[in-house]
């Protein structure tokens, strides 16, 4: 089933960018069209790897014009979901891997926030267990490399996650993260993503602008033909 109605959104993953010239690199990918700025949060824990946290939100709230679609890569996501409210975020997703355990009080913690909430998923992970909570959850990340580096190449074989998904019924947003290129972002479309990130095929692009365009207008021509 494609995304019914739902908007193709672009997020690019603000990983990829010059960050000595943040400032710059936000108001870059505004004017080449971006819907959201997708911010990636690691913890050097629940991943290998260390990015930004709570302050350098703040930071770029202050100058972002566009929403702030935070993805925390991070260990015990609910104990941090309120301060990453405050810092700004406009749409906090945590991993379900970092939450089993306790995945239903998480959840709770992240609604509380009055944030919308997203739920990701690595590529092992199946989404199965999400089914009995898709009424809680605005959007389904469904990775698209395994979380904690930009650059690598797309997993084709996560997209029957997706197709899955929109056959249950799920009317929430879908966002697709990693390795997504204007070659790969059709067969998201296609599965029933509405919601691309993408990071090094936009912030390295010789024109972002015009990467952008193509991106969007590949999966929209896609999502028209399903
Ligand atoms: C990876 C991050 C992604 C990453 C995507 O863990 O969640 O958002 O920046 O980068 P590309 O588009 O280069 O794969
Ligand atoms: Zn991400």
């Amino acid at each position: 089933m494609p995304a019914m109605s739902l908007p193709v959104r672009i997020a690019p993953s603000l990983l990829a960018c010059d960050f000595h010239r943040l400032g710059e690199e936000l108001a870059r990918a505004e004017q080449a069209g971006a819907d959201w700025h997708h911010v990636d949060v690691m913890d050097g824990h629940f991943v290998p790897n260390l990015s930004l946290g709570p302050p350098v939100i703040e930071s770029i709230k202050k100058v972002a014009q566009r929403p702030l679609d935070v993805h925390l890569m991070i260990e015990d996501p609910g104990a941090w979901a309120q301060r990453y409210a405050d810092a700004g975020a406009d749409l906090l997703t945590f991993h379900y891997e970092a939450a089993q355990s306790d995945f239903d009080a998480t959840l709770e913690a992240f609604r509380d926030t009055g944030c919308p909430v997203g739920v990701a998923v690595n590529p092992p992970c199946p989404v199965d267990d999400l089914k009995p909570f898709l009424e809680r959850i605005d959007l389904i990340l469904v990775m698209s490399v395994h979380a904690g580096f930009g650059g690598q190449s797309f997993l084709p074989e996560v997209l029957d996650k997706v197709r899955a998904l929109r056959s249950w019924g799920y009317q929430g947003d879908i966002q697709m993260d990693g390795g997504v290129t204007a070659a790969t972002g059709p067969a998201c479309a296609e599965a029933g993503a509405n919601v691309l990130v993408a990071g090094t095929f936009l912030f390295r692009a010789t024109d972002m602008a015009a990467a952008l365009a193509e991106l969007r207008e590949q999966a929209e021509s896609a999502l028209a033909t399903t």
